[in-house]
C-alpha cells in the first residue's frame, strides 16, 4: 500500500518542472495522475514518464485560458479515472520586464494563465471533486507576498491566486474541501529559475540572500504537496505555505542588470 493508492490527482501545467515533479511524486505513491498543458508533445512525454513509474496516467493538451478546453480535460479525466481527489493548479507564465515596458497583451497573458486559469481549473473541478475529503493546491510564488523587480505582473497574478485560495477555502470548507497555496522559492533546474536567474552571478546573488543558502529541489515542493494532500493536514485550509528556504524573509532585490536589459 502506498500513501495515495486509489486517489486521482489532476495537475494543470503538469508536464514539466515543478508540477511534473509533483505529478511524479503522487504517481510513485500510487495515485492515478492526469496532466494538462498546451504542448501535446510535452503532454505525451509526461504521460509516458508517469506510466513508466508503474501507475496509471493520462493527459490532454489544453490551454487553461479557455474554460471550454479545461472543462473538456476534466471530462476526459473523470471518464478515465472517476472522481478527482486532489487538484494541483500549477500552470503559469513568467518573463522578466520593467512594469513600464509590459504591454497590455503581455500583462494579460500572465494574468490569464495564472489567475483566470486557476479560476477555470477550480470551476471545472468543482462538480468532480470527491466531497468531503478532496483538496486543492494552487502553486503560488514569493511574488504573491513580496514585491520583486521585473515581476510586477507576476506579483499581481500570484497575489491574485493566493486570494482565490483564501476565498474558495472560505466557500468550500462546508463541503469538506480544503484549498491551500504552496509557494516555492527558487527551485533549481526549472524554467522559472532560468528566466529569473539567467547567469551564474544572478544565481549566486540569489542563493546568498536565501536564509538556508541553497536553491530548493523538486522534492522539497512535492513533499509539502503530499503532506498537504494527506489526512495529516486535515485541519489546514486557506493557507499560503512557503517552501522557500526563507526566501520571503529576505527578498533582497536581484541585481537589475542581471535580469533586465
Ligand atoms: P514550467 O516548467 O515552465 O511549468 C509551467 C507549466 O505550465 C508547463 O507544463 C507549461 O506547459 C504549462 N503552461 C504554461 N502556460 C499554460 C497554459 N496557458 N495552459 C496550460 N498549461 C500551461 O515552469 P516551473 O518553473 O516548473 O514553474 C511551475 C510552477 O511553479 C508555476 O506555477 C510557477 O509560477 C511556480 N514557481 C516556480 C518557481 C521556480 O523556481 N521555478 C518558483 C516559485 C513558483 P506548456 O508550455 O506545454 O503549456
Ligand atoms: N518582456 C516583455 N513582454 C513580453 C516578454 C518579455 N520578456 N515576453 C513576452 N512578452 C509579451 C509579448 O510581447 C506579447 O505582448 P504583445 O502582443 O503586446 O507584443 C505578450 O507578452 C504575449 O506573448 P506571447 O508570446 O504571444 O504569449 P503566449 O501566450 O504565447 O506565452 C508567455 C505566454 C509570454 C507567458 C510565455 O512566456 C509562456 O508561454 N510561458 C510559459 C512557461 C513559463 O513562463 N514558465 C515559467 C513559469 S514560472
Amino acid at each position: 500500500m502506498s500513501g495515495f493508492d486509489g486517489k486521482t490527482v489532476f495537475v494543470s501545467g503538469g508536464t514539466s518542472g515543478i508540477n511534473l515533479g509533483i505529478a511524479r511524486h503522487f504517481a510513485r505513491e500510487g495515485a492515478r495522475v492526469f496532466v494538462i498543458s498546451r504542448d501535446p508533445q510535452k503532454v505525451e512525454a509526461a504521460v509516458a514518464e508517469l506510466r513508466a513509474l508503474g501507475g496509471e496516467a493520462d493527459g490532454l493538451s489544453a490551454d487553461v485560458r479557455s474554460q471550454e478546453a479545461v472543462d473538456a480535460a476534466f471530462a476526459a479525466c473523470v471518464e478515465r479515472f472517476g472522481q478527482i481527489d486532489i487538484l494541483i493548479s500549477g500552470a503559469a507564465g513568467n518573463f522578466v520586464a520593467w512594469g513600464k515596458d509590459i504591454s497590455s497583451n503581455g500583462f494579460r497573458a500572465v494574468m490569464e494563465i495564472d489567475v483566470l486559469g486557476t479560476h477555470h481549473v477550480m470551476h471545472a473541478a468543482w462538480p468532480h471533486l470527491k466531497k468531503p475529503g478532496a483538496c486543492v493546491i494552487n502553486i503560488s510564488a514569493p511574488q504573491g507576498s513580496v514585491a520583486m523587480v521585473g515581476q510586477s505582473h507576476v506579483c499581481a497574478a500570484k497575489a491574485g491566486i493566493d486570494m482565490l485560495t483564501r476565498a474558495l477555502a472560505l466557500e468550500w470548507g462546508r463541503d469538506g474541501i480544503r484549498v491551500n497555496s504552496v509557494s516555492p522559492g527558487p527551485i533549481a533546474d526549472t524554467e522559472g529559475q532560468k528566466r529569473l536567474m539567467p547567469n551564474e552571478d544572478a544565481v549566486a546573488e540569489r542563493v546568498a540572500a536565501i536564509p538556508l543558502r541553497r536553491m530548493g529541489s523538486l522534492e522539497d515542493v512535492s513533499e509539502l504537496c503530499a503532506f498537504l494532500a494527506s489526512d495529516k493536514a486535515g485541519y489546514i485550509t486557506g493557507a499560503v505555505i512557503p517552501v522557500d528556504g526563507g526566501t520571503t524573509l529576505n527578498p533582497t532585490p536581484m541585481r537589475m542588470e542581471a535580469i533586465l536589459k
